[in-house]
């Protein structure tokens, strides 16, 4: 299969007459959002969304993100409690992804089997139009080969997928370039499965209460996406507090290394600079250079991002090879 590319900044009405096109005959298309790219298919057409799980090499049992046009979309495939519309007022459009009820006819393929949905508006005007001329919502993972790190360019998500879709339309970097928080409300209260773009800071100022933290049942609260082994990079990864450190892990290695910080540093180092819309691009720019090791300095800004340091610890943990 040819994969075409179709840049919606040169050409949004092409761009969306062709993904758009493409989705209602059930093809697989790769579109922007302001997180990561997405892997696209109808959610009325089960053999797209099988697609989907063939194309990233995903397994069935992790259910996916359902993208909306909107408010009327989300109502169409899940019930809207009166903290859900609350949430959905604040942050939708945008990178935040709510785990709601799901109606009956949702396919079991999009949720995995489970009596809930995930749904996410996102917040590109283009994409936006993309799912209202495909004529329905539609399931959207990150558009990485599974065990890849999420794309934050169309670039990325050729490198990934080239040949195994039918399009991608470009639209830039994201501009968040993490993937969106979902939460799941039991009971009226609110708990984050994922961290991501959105705080837990903004959701709290939202509901004017904590957000849940301790999980009881961790199967109810967990995403499941969390059980399978992460991206991790090639290159071992080490978090640290100071410069100095940096220094010494550098020192300590004669292989080649890189040095992600969130500052200048004025410092006689190689280093990148390293904020939550650019950290996919560096890691698997270390991979492609084949770097052994990554020092990331995390000052306070860093530490306080809690998506960010979600996806540096991870990043960080052990590469288990199966
Ligand atoms: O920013 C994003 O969320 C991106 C863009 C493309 O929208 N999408 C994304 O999708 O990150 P994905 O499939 O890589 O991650 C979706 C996460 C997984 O951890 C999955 O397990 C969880 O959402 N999820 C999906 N449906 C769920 C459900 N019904 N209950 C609990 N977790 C769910
Ligand atoms: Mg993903």
């Amino acid at each position: 299969m040819t994969t075409i590319m179709i840049d919606a900044r040169v050409d949004e009405a092409r761009a969306v007459d062709v993904a758009s096109t493409l989705l209602r005959e059930g093809k697989v298309v790769a579109i922007p959002t302001e997180t990561v790219y997405g892997l696209a298919a109808i959610i009325t057409n089960d053999d797209a969304i099988r697609g989907i799980f063939t194309a990233k090499g995903r397994p069935a049992d992790n259910p996916l993100i359902v993208h909306v046009a909107s408010f009327a979309d989300v109502t169409s495939i899940a019930v809207v409690s009166p903290l859900a519309q609350r949430l959905m007022d604040a942050f939708f459009p945008g990178a935040l992804t709510l785990v709601l009820p799901k109606r009956s006819h949702v396919s079991d393929l999009v949720t995995a089997g489970l009596d809930t949905v995930a749904v996410r508006m996102p917040d590109l005007a283009v994409t936006r139009a993309i799912i209202a001329r495909a004529g329905a919502p539609v399931a959207a993972p990150s558009a990485n080969l599974s065990g890849r790190p999420s794309p934050t360019t169309a670039r990325h998500v050729l490198d990934d997928l080239d040949g195994k879709i039918a399009a991608v339309i470009d639209a830039g970097p994201c501009r968040e370039g993490l993937e969106s928080t979902v939460v799941r409300i039991v009971d009226e209260k609110v708990y984050i499965l994922r961290p991501g773009s959105v705080s837990r800071n903004d959701i709290e100022r939202c509901i004017d209460a904590p957000v849940a933290t301790s999980v009881q049942d961790a199967d109810l609260h967990r995403s499941p996406g969390t059980r399978y082994r992460h991206y991790a990079p090639h290159a071992n990864v080490v978090l640290v507090d100071s410069i100095e450190e940096a220094i010494r892990e550098r020192d300590a290695d004669k292989g080649p290394t890189l040095l992600l910080a969130p500052i200048d540093l004025a410092l006689d180092l190689p280093w990148r600079p390293l904020s939550a819309a650019s950290l996919y691009a560096e890691l698997r720019l270390a991979d492609s250079l084949h770097v052994k090791k990554i020092i990331v300095h995390c000052d306070e800004q860093v530490r306080t991002n809690e998506a960010l340091m979600n996806r540096l610890r991870k990043a960080a943990e052990p590469r288990t090879e199966d």
